[in-house]
């Protein structure tokens, strides 16, 4: 078997929480030796689906490239960009357009989730968001695509709309598989667990941030919540305890059976502060790294600028292929 290549973007808004380091970050370090090449996309046109600040946007480019190096991708070993300045996104977008229909994009539930009741006023671009994301990933002809559970429903889209595309104007897109890490797909908040983890629906105080200090990280997961029982063991009815022993079964490289099998008869208390010391020793060379690259925004530029460079040298023959196949311009 050949190669994959292997696709990720990630979001430049908010601040990354252990959700997406767990996730998708992790993944996206161990993909890097995988894939030949592996792409990651800061995905600054996603979000201007949502109400945001241009000058706050860049900065927030600048924070989620400094974490990602600091986490581990090496602009040597993977493609590192911004998708703005790779426009061949925009126009396969437009493109993939035809072949997905209204319907496909009302069903997606992150719609529907991130609009509620304000479904009126929500931008064009938040509706269209499933057909970006589509367009990042099939411009590349990538075969994983490695995320969090909640993009799962996404990655079906973006397949469907490659099979379309090549059902109806022959053979020309790739239909990637959808990557979930086995344990840790779907982090829950530490304070309300049967809701994930997340930037903007998320509690405070149950989110720990990848760049959270480690007197905060102990006090987040002092005050985590758990259940009225004693028994620190993986159930549907545990939602916090269950949370807590992936996330510590991730800090230490092991199964989640190894973590109940060593906390067997010990009480929440001390449970927790293992937990808290496993995401303190997982977060905080990411912090320190972090603190080294950030301010060096010359360098983290000209590491974006390269990476566009060769994300698009890879993009722009797909979009001639697909510009042929669809019957634009000349033959
Ligand atoms: P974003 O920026 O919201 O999240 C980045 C990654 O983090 C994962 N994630 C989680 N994983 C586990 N537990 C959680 N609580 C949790 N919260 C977030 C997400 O699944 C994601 O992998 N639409 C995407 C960005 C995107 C993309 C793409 C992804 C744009 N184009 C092409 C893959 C391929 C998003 O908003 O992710």
């Amino acid at each position: 078997m050949s190669a994959p290549i292997v696709f990720s973007g990630i979001q430049p808004t908010g601040r990354k929480h252990l959700g997406n380091y767990i996730g998708a970050i992790r993944q996206y370090v161990s993909g890097q030796d995988r894939g030949q090449p592996a792409i990651f996309c800061i995905v600054d046109l996603h979000a201007l689906s949502v109400a945001y600040d241009p000058a706050e946007l860049r900065e927030r480019v600048h924070d989620t490239t400094a974490i990602l190096l600091a986490a581990g991708l090496d602009p040597e070993r993977c493609i590192l960009f911004r998708q703005s300045d790779v426009r061949e996104h925009t126009e396969l977008t437009w493109l993939l357009s035809a072949v997905t229909s209204h319907g496909d994009l009302d069903r997606m539930t992150q719609f529907k989730e991130k609009t509620g009741a304000a479904r009126e006023l929500a931008s064009a671009a938040l509706f269209y968001y499933p057909v970006l994301m589509a367009a990042d990933v099939l411009a590349y002809k990538a075969t994983e695509v490695p995320v969090g559970d909640d993009q799962r429903q996404h990655v079906e889209l973006m397949r469907e709309v490659a099979r379309r595309f090549n059902g109806r104007f022959g053979e020309t897109l790739v239909v990637p598989e959808l990557i979930v890490p086995t344990v840790g797909a779907r982090i829950m908040d530490l304070q309300e667990p049967e809701r994930k983890m997340s930037t903007t629906a998320s509690t405070e105080a149950g989110t720990v941030f990848v760049l959270d200090e480690p007197a905060a990280i102990r006090k987040k997961l002092g005050s985590a919540v758990t259940d009225s029982g004693r028994e620190v063991r993986r159930a549907p009815e545990k939602a916090g305890v269950t949370n807590l022993i992936d996330v510590l079964a991730v800090a230490r490289g092991v199964g989640p059976e190894a973590i109940e099998a060593e906390f067997e008869g010990a009480g929440y208390g001390d449970f927790k502060k293992a937990v808290a010391e496993g995401v303190v020793e997982l977060l905080a060379p990411v912090r320190e790294r972090y603190a080294e690259l950030r301010p060096d925004e010359a360098a983290l530029e000209a590491t974006l600028a390269a990476g566009a460079e060769k994300a698009r040298a890879l993009a722009a023959p797909t979009l001639a292929e697909v510009r042929q196949r669809m019957g634009l311009g000349p033959a």
